[in-house]
């Protein structure tokens, strides 16, 4: 009986070891349809399907075979830099950004209030949701090329607005401000393209009517409480004053 335990025990062990780190899609919490009128059916599904899928795909060839194979997304992000390994940094970047992104849209029906203490956070920091919106939507529109705008939450626990290019975020040590991000809108083309061509201003007024604050709250909460990332994030900051 013990030497079958054993067996099983060590088959287990292997088979986590094999099959726990490369990453999987996520599935929408919603229907592709669900996301309509303001995004429609066909750009969730190839942007969750076709984009989303590529990126994760590649995410699992660059790491195969590597040291990175048994490491956590967050950690990966935290070890690109400029000078290494595009493929990985794009990617890693790519996976973790939308796998955010599918997270906090939910249609009208289906979302949830936003928690006082985020509530709060964007009334001391920003004035009201409304000058919040304003900062994200010009960190947006002012992205040149593909990339995200972000609401994140800083190494000193405040909230602050950034964008960044490509699938870069502020996880990584390639962007200049650092932060947690709790919300991201993504305003890479393909995004939007299909139903709003060009007119970005357009698809951000309609992605804002998706965005579930409820969700945003949880993920306001984790990051805030993610002591241990965020220290990183800190120590990240002094070493490159120090430099
Ligand atoms: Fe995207």
């Amino acid at each position: 009986m013990s030497y079958y335990f054993s067996v099983f025990s060590i088959f287990l062990a292997l088979s986590w070891t094999h099959f726990a780190q490369p990453f999987v899609l996520p599935k929408l919490p919603y229907a592709y349809a669900d996301y309509a009128p303001y995004i429609d059916a066909q750009t969730m599904e190839i942007h969750l399907t076709k984009h989303h899928q590529a990126y994760v795909n590649n995410l699992n060839k660059s790491i195969e075979g590597t040291a990175y194979e048994s490491w956590g997304i967050e950690e990966i992000l935290l070890s690109v830099t400029s000078s290494q390994n595009d493929f990985l940094r794009n990617n890693a970047g790519g996976h973790y950004n939308h796998s955010l992104f599918w997270e906090i849209l939910a249609p009208k029906t289906r979302q949830g209030v936003i928690c006082d203490e985020l509530l709060k956070e964007i009334n001391t920091a920003f004035g009201n949701m409304d000058s919040l919106r304003k900062e994200l939507n010009k960190a947006a529109m002012s992205r040149f090329g593909s990339g995200w705008a972000w609401l994140m939450v800083t190494p000193k626990m405040n909230l602050a607005v950034v964008s960044t290019a490509n699938q870069d975020n502020p996880i990584m040590p390639v962007v200049e401000n650092p932060g947690i991000p709790i919300l991201g809108i993504d305003v890479w083309e393909h995004a939007y393209y299909l139903n709003y061509q060009n007119r970005r201003a357009d698809y951000l007024k309609a992605v804002w009517d998706l965005i579930d604050w409820k969700v945003v709250g949880e993920k306001y909460q984790l990051a805030r409480a993610n002591r241990a990332l965020l220290d990183r994030l800190v120590s990240r900051q002094k070493r490159k004053k120090k430099s």
